[in-house]
């Protein structure tokens, strides 16, 4: 939740360039990260923006010029990083489940590399010896995040090499005399508690003795942000002050200059970024009033995959007096935004806004039953500008061959 942009604002991007519309304001992703940067060391911390979260090139040139690095989930990510201007030794790739084809390729463009199995790691042994540095990430078998969807760090995990592998990871490294430079654990997204990245240390402090070419780690993203009016989100400023103690007490401990990276992707853009759509149809079933708007589970797939909680407000008469409104899209399967929720009075036409729509909104959206994925747009220094159109027909047919 954020209003750092006007209902003003936003009824204005939605009449000049129509809606569905995803909005985001440039100076909210710049204002998260100074928030970052005030709360950590700027002498042991790198904050590595998740692209996954968001991937427009003009974000990504935002991030860039802000000074952030990035953190790639795929080869292809890297290689839109690389597009922006991102140099190689400012980009990370944690891969999960890849081809080693694809691990080479990022060797070969220079970029930070995280492995996260013993099957890759071994092949990157027998390809690179120690010539290349390498991050390993660990399932350190922590609980945590906002559901089960998005919580990475348990012990029926997919992700990681689990960290009571230990000795296996040792014997493959001493073979190939791998040169690990960072170990790394992202336990999940939407996690409030600091006490999570603390537990994430001492797995860290515990694995640190055996790995003494390690100078890196990794923490991972997962920042909770306030979805809901008057909910908080992960305390920065105390996770700030216990990971520079944490990592001032380690470097001492283990006798060598550790430093602290972190990939958040919710933190710096899910409260920059705003949806936008217009209520098409109004329909009274009992007590159940549906408002039916021009998007659905294609556009904004959270509600009904995570059961996320998405604020609505209608920007065009937010003044009226509440009445609760199942918030419906205009998809053939069920795809409700919200089933009971306040929203002030509305007429069809009206433009509803979701909030928190920067992260995993458009990145996540389809074009589901041949709709088009809608355009988006950036709001800096008051001035707006299209960063993608809309899709059009011809988009939607331009990858099928042609009918014979
Ligand atoms: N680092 C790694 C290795 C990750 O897998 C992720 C997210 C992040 C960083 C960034 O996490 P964040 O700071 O954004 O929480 N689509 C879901 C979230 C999936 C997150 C996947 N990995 C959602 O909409 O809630």
């Amino acid at each position: 939740m954020n209003s750092s942009l006007s209902y003003e604002q936003l009824n204005k991007a939605a009449d000049t360039y129509g809606t569905p519309l995803y909005v985001y304001h440039g100076e909210k992703i710049q204002g998260q990260y100074q928030n970052l940067l005030s709360h950590f060391s700027n002498k042991s911390t790198r904050f590595f923006y998740a692209c996954k979260a968001l991937t427009n090139i003009h974000i990504l040139a935002l991030v860039k010029n802000m000074g952030c690095n990035i953190d790639c989930s795929s080869i292809n990510e890297v290689k839109i990083a690389l597009h922006v201007g991102f140099d190689p030794a400012n980009i990370l790739y944690t891969s999960n489940s890849v081809a080693f084809e694809e691990i080479k390729e990022a060797v070969s463009l220079g970029v930070h590399v995280n492995i996260d199995s013993l099957s890759n790691l071994e092949k990157f042994g027998a390809a690179f010896g120690g010539r290349y540095p390498v991050g390993i990430r660990i399932r350190p078998d922590i609980m945590a995040g906002g559901n089960l969807k998005i919580s990475t760090g348990h012990n029926k995990s997919k992700f990681g090499i689990p960290y009571t592998e230990k000795e296996a990871l040792k014997s493959i490294q001493e073979k190939y005399t791998i040169n690990i430079s960072a170990l790394h654990i992202h336990t999940g997204s939407e996690i409030k508690d600091v006490a999570v990245f603390l537990q994430s240390a001492t797995v860290f402090e515990n694995l640190l003795p055996d790995f003494p070419t390690v100078n890196i780690l990794d923490f991972g993203g997962g920042f909770k942000v306030p979805y809901q009016p008057n909910e908080k989100g992960t305390d920065i400023a105390l996770l700030g002050a216990e990971v520079n103690k944490i990592m001032e007490q380690l470097s001492t401990k283990m006798g060598r200059n550790l430093t602290a990276w972190f990939e958040p992707g919710k933190y710096l853009v899910s409260e920059a970024g705003f949806f936008i759509t217009q209520v098409n149809v109004l329909k009274q079933s009992g007590d159940i009033i549906f408002a039916g708007i021009n998007s659905g589970l294609n556009h904004l797939i959270r509600p009904m995959f995570y059961d996320a909680y998405h604020h609505i407000v209608n920007i065009s008469a937010p003044e009226k007096e509440l009445k609760n409104y199942a918030v419906v899209g205009n998809i053939c399967e069920t795809d409700t935004f919200a089933w009971d929720r306040p929203i002030a009075s509305i007429e069809e036409g009206n433009y509803l806004v979701f909030y928190n729509a920067g992260a995993y909104g458009y990145e996540m959206s389809s074009n589901y039953n041949a709709r088009y994925k809608p355009a988006q747009v950036l709001i800096k220094n008051e001035k707006s500008t299209l960063i993608s159109r809309a899709d059009n027909f011809d988009d939607l047919l331009q990858l099928q061959t042609p009918l014979t």
